[in-house]
């Protein structure tokens, strides 16, 4: 296939570009840099159509970082980047003749909210904070693909593993020092998802005609957040006795700590397990093995 990425440039970006490449396919990257393929402003709403004739898929990982403490202004770009970028890209494929096969776009387990011990699968009702009314918006903000007959998939990641970026290389130096610890009362629930699978849940939406609409896109077990502590400390092979205090949290990053850090989101894979897809790291202790020791 030819395929169209967004956020190529990117934590999962990055990886997938050239996975995608060595299995074949042709990719055009769709970005903001001078590096890009075919370029795009989302804020603005521009894109050349005519670069993206002849797109067999789209994999759409675009949308501002939601790692650091939540200004107004960050807000809304995080909000904004993925209402806008979505939009534009769900009109531009739409109008594509002929249409392109599939529309992969990211989405989080944010989605659920702070959602306790329930489980949740892609049949659990949104949150209400911050987070689950931009996953809301951002998936919803896909319709005119959807509209239009374009297969489309909202992958609701986990937190994806990886060293080089995201929210396992910002541990990993405390852990590395000895000064890891749980987060708060370490009882929230974290959804995972190791990089390798990160990329082949992205081949599978673009290949299987079952997934379609929301899929969650996280490992078949969820881990409590002191057992994510004592599993990356053994992994490092250092202790993690520093526990770092919710108020702490709070007061460092804000909004941003309950609505990450601190949230609880129990998901499960129901649709990909039930399309057939095989992980390469259902366990934690596997995934976070290949992410720091690899
Ligand atoms: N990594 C995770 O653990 C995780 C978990 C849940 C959900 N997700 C979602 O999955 C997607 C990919 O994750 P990632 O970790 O690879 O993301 P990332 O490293 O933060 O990169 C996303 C890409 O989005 C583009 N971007 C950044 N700011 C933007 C803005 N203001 N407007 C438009 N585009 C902007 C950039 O590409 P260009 O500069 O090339 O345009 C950037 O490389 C994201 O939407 C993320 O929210 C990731």
């Amino acid at each position: 296939m030819r395929i169209g990425v967004t956020g190529a440039s990117g934590l999962v970006g990055q990886q997938l570009v050239p996975a995608l490449r060595t299995a074949g396919h042709a990719v055009v990257r769709i970005g903001r840099g001078r590096d890009a393929d075919v370029p795009w402003d989302p804020s603005a709403g521009r894109i050349d159509p005519a670069a993206c004739a002849g797109i067999d898929a789209f994999v759409h990982l675009a949308g501002a970082n939601v790692g650091q403490r939540w200004t107004p202004a960050q807000r809304r770009d995080i909000h904004e980047s993925r209402v806008r970028g979505t939009a534009l890209l769900a009109q531009t494929v739409a109008a594509l003749a002929p249409r392109p096969r599939v529309l992969v776009c990211a989405s989080a387990v944010g989605f659920y909210g702070d959602a306790g011990d329930a489980v949740c699968d892609e049949s659990a009702p949104p949150g209400d904070d911050f987070l689950a009314r931009v996953c809301r918006a951002w998936e919803a903000s896909a319709d005119a693909a959807v509209r239009a007959g374009v297969r489309t998939v909202h992958l609701r990641f986990g937190v994806v593993l990886s060293r080089e970026g995201g929210a396992l290389a910002r541990m990993l130096p405390l852990f590395r020092l000895g000064l890891g610890g749980r987060l708060g009362s370490g009882r929230q629930w974290m959804s995972w998802l190791s990089m390798d699978d990160a990329l082949g849940v992205v081949r599978a939406a673009l290949e299987s005609d079952a997934l379609v609409g929301a899929v969650n896109a996280t490992a078949p077990v969820a881990a409590t957040n002191a057992e994510f502590t004592a599993t990356l400390a053994r992994v490092t092979r250092r202790p993690a006795l520093f526990p770092v205090p919710a108020l702490a949290l709070n007061l460092v990053f804000g909004e941003m700590a309950r609505g990450t850090l601190l949230a609880s989101q129990r998901a499960v894979p129901r649709r990909l397990l039930a399309a057939g897809y095989a992980f390469r790291h259902p366990t934690l202790e596997s995934a976070l093995d290949a992410a720091v020791n690899a």
